[in-house]
């Protein structure tokens, strides 16, 4: 690559400017060219559309899309769109999903749905003036946004409540409007935000206008007007359970009270050690963000939110809960996941529309817990392969193609390759010798294995 200088109109450019500017940089912009070209989609109207997901699109990125069959919630089947390039974890959730489908499946439950927006401002006034009038500016803010409301509250939703926060222990003359919404089976980010920006202009006209507040007290700042990703509100909880006996031996290894012993301590385990939960919790969103992906959710909205949830207690732990009564095993995951099924991308992107089709097009709630027993199996699965074989047999069995593929291995060489992984350990460099073996020349890996 040549060297990279600052330009401005870049956004301006079409998309062929953008592809030429962008080819320029490198030794050979004719192959760059074709190469981003070739994952254009062939109907101009499809690739449009694609383009004006995002700003500066010159290609598509292509990731696996995937399906993890046999899941049972709640005495239903689903067939389970997942996007995800991690080879294993379809595999996973698929494994698990099985195992669980004749004890009973995933039993889900929402607990709640409420999402929170908030309109932070610095005000210098006498504070319990604010109180003592906020019932009117209360009003005010419902009024001035009941034409945005109407639709929501036509479809049982709305702005539930909006409460004043004094804050002002915290940062000098800080102070929230804190909202709470029911956007029904929208994410409802835009409707949230319309919402609020309404709210600070309501509060700064109330402000100038009421006549009980004087000199300074007729301003304030606003910060900023935007929802919180954190949803503690909008909360889904799902567990599996059955007898310990029936787990039988597990992976050829252990007794079935063997394997729930050692399950129960790695349970423990990410409850106590921050570098444990974070892995633990990371094995779960494999499984939760790869529904949100499938179905053209925020990944990063619901990750955000598991994180500082899993850290509400002032120190960061897994977030799923085992528990063991008689010969019992229970294994739950209560977790806040803000998803949508209308508007946005879920609409939009084809394959989006089909992940829903394909779920039976469910309400924001059903896909809530769908995706928290896609995260708990997934979850599941990572504990039983770490409590017993391990991790990596599995993994780079999964992992195989990907390493044959960084190695421009043939079809033919694929199948034998397969074939003699059945009964061996797979590596790099155990592949990279099989190649050799059965090559006549020698072959140059296009990508070594990070
Ligand atoms: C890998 O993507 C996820 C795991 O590391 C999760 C875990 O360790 O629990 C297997």
């Amino acid at each position: 690559m040549k060297q990279i200088d600052i330009i401005s109109g870049f956004s301006k450019m079409n998309k062929l400017e953008k592809l030429e500017y962008l080819s320029g940089l490198s030794d050979d912009p004719a192959t760059v060219i074709q190469m981003l070209k070739s994952y254009w989609h062939q109907d101009f109207k499809t690739q449009k559309l694609f383009d004006e997901f995002s700003e500066n699109t010159i290609t598509n990125f292509y990731f696996p899309f995937s399906v993890a069959p046999n899941f049972v919630i709640n005495g239903k089947n689903y067939i389970i769109p997942m996007v995800i390039e991690e080879s294993s974890v379809v595999a996973a959730a698929a494994n698990s999903a099985k195992f669980w489908s004749d004890k009973g499946g995933f039993k889900a439950n929402v607990v709640n749905i409420e999402k929170t927006g908030q309109v932070h401002f610095i005000w210098k006034g006498d504070k319990h003036k604010l109180f003592d009038n906020f019932s009117e500016l209360n009003r005010q803010m419902m009024e001035a946004t009941s034409a945005m409301t109407a639709n929501m509250r036509q479809r049982g939703g709305g702005i539930l409540k909006i409460e004043l926060v004094d804050m002002s222990d915290k940062i000098e003359d800080y102070f929230q409007l804190k909202a709470t919404f029911d956007t029904r089976d929208s994410m409802g980010a835009n409707f949230i935000n319309s919402c609020l920006e309404e709210f600070a202009s309501v509060l700064k006209k109330f402000l100038q206008e009421t006549p009980v507040f004087t000199g300074t007290e007729k301003d304030c700042q606003v910060i900023m007007a935007i929802l919180s990703n954190y949803t503690p509100e909008c909360l889904v909880k799902v567990s599996v359970e059955c007898e310990i006996e029936k787990f039988g031996t597990m992976a050829d290894i252990l007794d079935p009270h063997e394997f729930v012993w050692k399950f129960q301590k790695a349970v423990e385990i990410s409850k106590v050690d921050v570098y444990r939960a974070t892995t633990h919790n990371k094995g779960i969103y494999n499984g939760i963000d790869s529904v949100a992906l499938a179905t053209g959710n925020d990944f990063r909205a619901i990750e955000a939110a598991g994180h500082a949830f899993a850290a509400r207690n002032g120190h960061y732990s897994g977030l799923s809960e085992v528990e063991i009564k008689g010969d019992v095993f229970t294994y739950s995951l209560t977790v806040p996941i803000a998803l949508g099924t209308v508007g946005g991308l879920t609409s939009l992107h084809p394959l989006a529309r089909f992940s829903l089709e394909l779920l039976g097009n469910p309400g924001a709630e059903e896909l809530m817990m769908i995706a928290a027993s896609v995260g708990l199996a997934n979850n599941f699965s990572a504990l039983r392969s770490l409590t017993t074989k391990g991790i990596q047999v599995g993994h780079m069995k999964m992992h195989l193609l990907n390493i044959l593929n960084s190695f421009s291995s043939t079809e033919k060489e694929k199948r034998k390759a397969v074939e003699f992984f059945k009964t061996h350990k797979v590596s790099y460099k155990a592949v990279s010798d099989f190649l050799s073996s059965i090559r006549i020349s020698d072959v140059k890996p296009v990508n070594l294995e990070a």
